[in-house]
């Protein structure tokens, strides 16, 4: 059974400089309010300029896919009026930028369970999506009531109804096509601003190779120099995906097949 094996991280990227897809946990919001005594949503509102700036500068530096994580799954945990502030910024921002986004060429997708948010800020998403459906310059992605485990759920589930007859027999790339993000590829490039340093059930499954950058820097502060030190270390990281640095150094390692049998003694560069 191939698919046992099968590994959607068989290409290497190509290095170009710049990562296709950059996907980012914008989080400190509520400690950069706090160290200026301000209410932990002054720091959200500061955070949406933030968004602003990072899409300008994805733009500027040729990146494809930029995703962000706005509003996890488990944030609704939070005090109501913060939850309720942060979906109104949600709906202002819905409001005041698609234009803007189309008229730059911005794709914009909202991934996650939408079924929670009330039908004005649902229609306001599908609004944005279909106006820029055919933007080709970056694609932004929004991870609104997102989790990375709900996500890997929601593919299987879809799956086995789609093929009950191959249960059993799935392998990663029957799965993929069925993810939120099966329109883009693996982000290359991971940023987590605000200290800490854990994935908090964001891209649980397309995280599985992506160069993590970790930065003390609260999502209020990133701008273009701390995005500029992010790609600069993403650049320095050697991408192996498995193999060894001498393999990388081979012409052709571009795209390998997956092993189907493998005796101790077989001697594979791929
Ligand atoms: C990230 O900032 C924004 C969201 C989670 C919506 P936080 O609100 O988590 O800020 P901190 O972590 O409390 O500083
Ligand atoms: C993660 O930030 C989610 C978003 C940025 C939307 P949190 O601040 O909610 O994460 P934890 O709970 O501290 O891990
Ligand atoms: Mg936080």
């Amino acid at each position: 059974m191939a698919g046992k094996f099968t590994s959607s991280t068989q290409a290497i990227p190509k290095v170009a400089g710049v990562p296709r897809h950059i996907a980012i946990i914008m989080d400190g919001n509520g400690r950069w309010a706090r160290k200026r005594y301000m209410p932990r949503v002054a720091g959200h509102k500061r955070g949406l300029e933030t968004v602003r700036a990072m899409v300008k500068a994805c733009i500027a530096r040729g990146v494809e896919y930029l995703t962000l994580f706005a509003f996890s799954s488990e944030n609704w945990r939070r005090p109501a009026e913060e939850v309720s502030f942060l979906l109104g910024l949600f709906v202002g921002a819905l409001q005041g930028e698609i234009d803007k986004l189309h008229v730059n060429d911005v794709r914009l997708k909202v991934v996650g369970d939408l079924s929670a948010f009330e039908p004005r800020l649902l229609a306001l998403i599908r609004e944005g999506e279909a106006k820029t459906a055919n933007n080709s310059r970056l694609t932004l992605t929004i991870a609104a009531n997102y989790g990375g485990r709900a996500d890997i759920l929601q593919a299987v589930n879809q799956l086995a109804l789609a093929h009950p007859e191959k249960a059993g027999c799935f392998g990663e790339t029957d799965l993929a096509p069925h993810l939120l993000l099966a329109y883009a590829p693996e982000p290359d490039l991971f940023i987590r601003t605000g200290g800490e340093q854990r994935i908090s059930n964001f891209l649980l499954w397309q995280l599985a190779y992506s160069e993590l950058h970790f930065t003390d820097t609260l999502w209020p502060d990133f701008d273009d120099a701390a995005l500029d030190l992010a790609i600069a270390s993403y650049r320095q990281r050697e991408r192996r995906f498995g193999r060894t640095s001498e393999q990388l150094l081979e012409p052709k390692i571009a795209v390998s097949p997956a092993p189907t049998k493998l005796s101790p003694t077989t001697d594979r560069n791929a």
